[in-house]
């Protein structure tokens, strides 16, 4: 008996890197899963059928796959993929929003193109799939679904050279709050997951720098290692984890900050003048300081 027997899960670009580990282990579980990805070059060009071997890898060990190869970047694509799932499962159960690509520029060189390609993919592509999912549960009080966005440090911390791609990622982190808050009557949960993994959106970065890539390097810190919490994130043993972010990869599973007031001052019936400030934002810029010096000290790796 798997964790996912019966459940019906659609993982978008799932036909390499961690979408396809994700897809392996929820198939192990018993997950019936739609490998979804139109397998394009890392910029977003291009297409291919890589699909159909994840579908073919899941079907060999016994467990059950269809593919769909339309884009996450239309709603269109996302409502086929709806689709896909009813037509072989009869049912949808998880969507991992896992499909990306990267067009890392400066701000000086990015182009309107690079900008909008890297959001299409990314924030209106988690829209254009969370939509017809959303609907679907509304349209059939669908309890106990699950979905699962990617989000970045990108974004949530800021990365030199993605404003585009970091933009898109701080974007996912607030459609998931507002996601999480939206699904809550239907029981379905929605969380993020900030990874890190050598995948060829990364391998690239590195071997752009110089550095090599072995086989110890993907043992060590690939992409095998976001599947486990993105998977039991989706069981009936997360049940109630709702909004928060997942930091993983390596062999580390983190929970992260979100966002919230750590100090304020008020001022009784009275506008802020300039000179108040003077006095009291320095106050704050320390409470922020010592609030990131106590989150680093509290999120020290503990090994288990
Ligand atoms: N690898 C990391 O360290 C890392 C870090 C932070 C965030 N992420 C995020 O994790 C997710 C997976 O990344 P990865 O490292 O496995 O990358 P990857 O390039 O190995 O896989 C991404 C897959 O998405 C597919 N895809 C791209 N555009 C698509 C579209 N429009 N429709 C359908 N499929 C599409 C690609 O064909 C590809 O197979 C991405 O959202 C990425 O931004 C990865």
């Amino acid at each position: 008996m798997g964790r996912l027997d019966d459940k019906v899960a659609v993982v978008t670009g799932a036909g390499r890197g961690i979408g396809r580990e994700v897809a392996l282990l929820m198939a192990s579980e018993g997950a019936k899963i739609v490998v979804n990805d139109l397998g394009g070059n890392m910029d977003g060009t291009g297409t291919g059928k890589i699909a159909d071997d994840v579908v073919n890898e899941i079907r060999a060990m016994g467990g059950q796959a269809v593919s769909n190869i339309e884009s996450v970047a239309s709603v269109a694509g996302g409502e086929s993929m709806l689709k896909t799932a009813l037509d072989a499962f009869g049912a949808m159960d998880i969507l991992i929003n896992n499909a990306g690509i990267l067009r890392d520029k400066t701000i000086y060189n990015m182009e309107e193109s690079d900008w909008d390609a890297v959001q299409a993919v990314h924030l209106k592509g988690h829209y254009c799939c969370s939509r017809p999912f959303a609907r679907y549960i509304r349209e059939n009080n669908r309890t106990g679904c699950r979905i699962i966005n990617f989000s970045s440090v990108s974004g949530l911390y800021g990365n030199f050279g993605q404003a585009n791609y970091g933009a898109a990622k701080a974007g996912i982190a607030g459609f998931s709050r507002v996601l999480a808050i939206e699904l809550a009557k239907y029981g379905c949960t929605v969380n993020t997951i900030s990874p890190g993994a050598l995948t060829r959106m990364t391998i690239a970065l590195r071997e752009g720098r110089g550095q090599q890539v072995s086989d110890a390097d993907i043992e060590a810190g690939g992409p095998q290692h976001i599947a486990p919490i993105v998977t039991w994130l989706t069981t009936p043993e997360a049940a109630g984890i709702t909004s928060e972010i997942f930091h993983t990869g390596r062999g580390s599973v983190a929970i992260m900050q979100q966002p919230r007031v750590i100090k304020q001052f008020h001022k009784a019936g009275g506008v802020w003048s300039l000179d108040d400030l003077d006095r009291y934002v320095p106050q704050l810029i320390a409470a922020r300081k010592a609030n990131i010096a106590a989150a680093d000290e509290t999120g020290k790796a503990i090994q288990v």
